[in-house]
């Protein structure tokens, strides 16, 4: 939690609160066991922890995710789970256009080549690889909250929206202005950009691998600011690198797994062939997190957390 939440945390006289920094499974299992609630930003919460934890009565996920958690534990338990459901969704949403268009104009890798001074590189660049979203068309996989944000921004460029989610309608996708892709296939071959905005789960472990890459226009992009379990990352890589695709934003990765400080020094080599290569951006789990957000999503949960001690 940041400082604004962590202030607002504190200025509640019921409770007494600590914040722990380090992260590591070890200290996790040393301290969360003194803790009647714990309130998670970062780090995972797996069964051993859990076993630790008698006195503990309530885990409220500062986030919307909660795939850092072991759940099925918690119920075993009997420790109740809260979300913060409602507060991340415009910031995701934002996060999203904001890497398309980063893609599109190029805009990462001219910055670069501008603050090398190779400017007569840059303007004489092939620009074939940059493009406008104007009747460009977005797969959204995952008509959730995110879904929802992101489809009227979209339509605010005029690009058409196809939707892929088996649990919702194709009435309310059409009162959104999408238009309901019943099969993954149909919509993977018809889209110029796929965005995931879909739980990671065992349903969804792997959605995307290099079968789905392969149906996909070679000049089409993915961006994935969900879980990063949901593309196979390997496959990622090969279809970057064989331009079976032509680029990719994450803002998640799989070895992250909720939290770029996870990333451990003896898998560093396959994040390294992820960074270099030229057509992904990659941001640091991000995609939720603005001022606003976490102003508003600090007082979700700590209104929860107060809510459910009274
Ligand atoms: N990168 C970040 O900072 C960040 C921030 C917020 C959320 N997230 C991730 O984004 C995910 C989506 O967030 P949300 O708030 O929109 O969640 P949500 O629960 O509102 O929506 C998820 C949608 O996915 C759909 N879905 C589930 N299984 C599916 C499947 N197999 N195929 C297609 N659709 C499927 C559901 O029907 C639902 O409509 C979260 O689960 C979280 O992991 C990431």
């Amino acid at each position: 939690m940041k400082d604004k939440g962590i202030n607002l945390l504190k200025s509640y006289k019921d409770f007494d609160c600590e914040i722990v920094t380090d992260l590591s499974r070890e200290n996790l299992l040393l301290k969360l066991p003194e803790f009647d609630g714990i309130t998670l930003r970062r780090g995972k919460i797996d069964r051993e922890i859990l076993s630790k934890c008698d006195k503990l009565k309530v885990i409220a996920r500062h986030g919307v995710g909660y795939d850092s958690v072991d759940t099925k534990c918690l119920k075993e338990k009997g420790i109740t789970l809260l979300v913060a459901h409602n507060s991340t969704s415009t910031s995701p949403a934002e996060h999203i256009m904001f890497m398309i268009m980063n893609i599109y104009k190029g805009v990462s890798m001219f910055d670069t080549m501008v603050r090398n001074g190779d400017f007569v590189k840059a303007i004489h660049l092939n620009i074939e690889q940059n493009f406008e979203l104007f009747d460009k068309t977005v797969l959204i996989a995952g008509f959730g909250r995110i879904g929802k944000k992101l489809i009227k921004k979209c339509l605010g460029f005029d690009m058409k929206v196809l939707v892929f989610d088996p649990y919702v309608d194709d009435v309310t996708i059409a009162s959104f202005g999408g238009v309901k892709i019943t099969t993954l296939e149909e919509g993977l071959k018809k889209a110029d950009i796929l965005s995931l905005s879909l739980p990671l789960n065992n349903e969804t472990k792997n959605f995307i691998t290099l079968k789905e890459m392969k149906l996909m226009k070679k000049s089409s992009i993915i961006i994935n600011a969900a879980r990063g379990g949901v593309i196979n990352e390997d496959d990622l890589i090969d279809a970057l690198n064989d331009k079976k695709i032509l680029g990719a934003g994450l803002d998640v990765i799989d070895i992250e797994s909720s939290s770029f400080n996870n990333i451990k020094k003896e898998i560093n080599s396959y994040f390294n062939e992820l960074k270099n290569l030229k057509n992904v951006i990659i941001t640091p789990h991000i995609a939720g997190w603005t001022f606003e957000s976490n102003v508003k999503l600090s007082q979700i949960i700590i209104d929860k957390i107060e809510t459910y001690f009274k």
